[in-house]
């Protein structure tokens, strides 16, 4: 029988969610994905803009979770196993700088760099050209050597907000695909 006590783990939309959130509600286009859907609060957002609206997430329990708000819901890593072209691909990085993963929300490996740059090759496969992908990173991470490495990736890349917390800055980045 089901332990129903058994509670399942996911990332709770937080402040830096709701700071995204802002920037991509006005969004439109045909098709997007949001990597990293966590709860599924930002796909929920682009839902009304987009024919289709697609999440991944590496945690089973995430995509549990955000099937609620998003069907359209794969645990996978970042856009690997997906063969359409989005308009638009979001992500809410894990970006702390960690030796190991321990928890996948947040760690993004070596300077907050590994995790994000290989979620941002595998989106690279899936953006439309001349289509974009807009993230999130922050001051604690090497965030400059990133735009280094996407810019040679082929986007054009700018930073679109910024918000101060107290121990950060969030940096939202949108990266155009050349
Ligand atoms: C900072 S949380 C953001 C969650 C949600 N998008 C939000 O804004 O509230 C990062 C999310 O990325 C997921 N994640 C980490 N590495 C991933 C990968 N390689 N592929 C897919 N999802 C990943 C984590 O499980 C987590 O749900």
């Amino acid at each position: 029988m089901q332990n129903k006590s058994i509670k399942t783990k996911y990332y709770s939309p937080a402040e830096d969610t709701l700071f995204f959130a802002n920037h991509i509600q006005n969004e439109k286009g045909k098709s997007a994905l949001d990597i990293g859907t966590g709860s599924g609060y930002l796909a929920n957002v682009l839902l009304p803009n987009f024919e289709v609206v697609i999440a991944t997430d590496i945690s089973f329990d995430a995509t549990k979770k955000a099937y609620h708000l998003i069907q359209n819901c794969i645990c996978c890593n970042a856009a690997d196993p997906l063969a359409m072209k989005f308009d638009l691909v979001i992500c809410n990085m894990p970006y702390l700088p960690s030796d190991k993963i321990i928890d996948p929300a947040v760690d993004g490996l070596d300077e907050g760099l590994v995790v994000p740059l290989q979620i941002i090759k595998s989106a690279k496969n899936v953006i439309k050209k001349g289509g974009k992908m807009i993230y999130l990173t922050s001051s604690l991470a090497n965030h400059k050597k990133l735009l280094e490495e996407i810019t040679r990736l082929g986007f054009h890349t700018k930073i679109i907000a910024t918000k101060k917390m107290f121990f950060e800055e969030l940096i939202l980045v949108e990266a155009v695909l050349k």
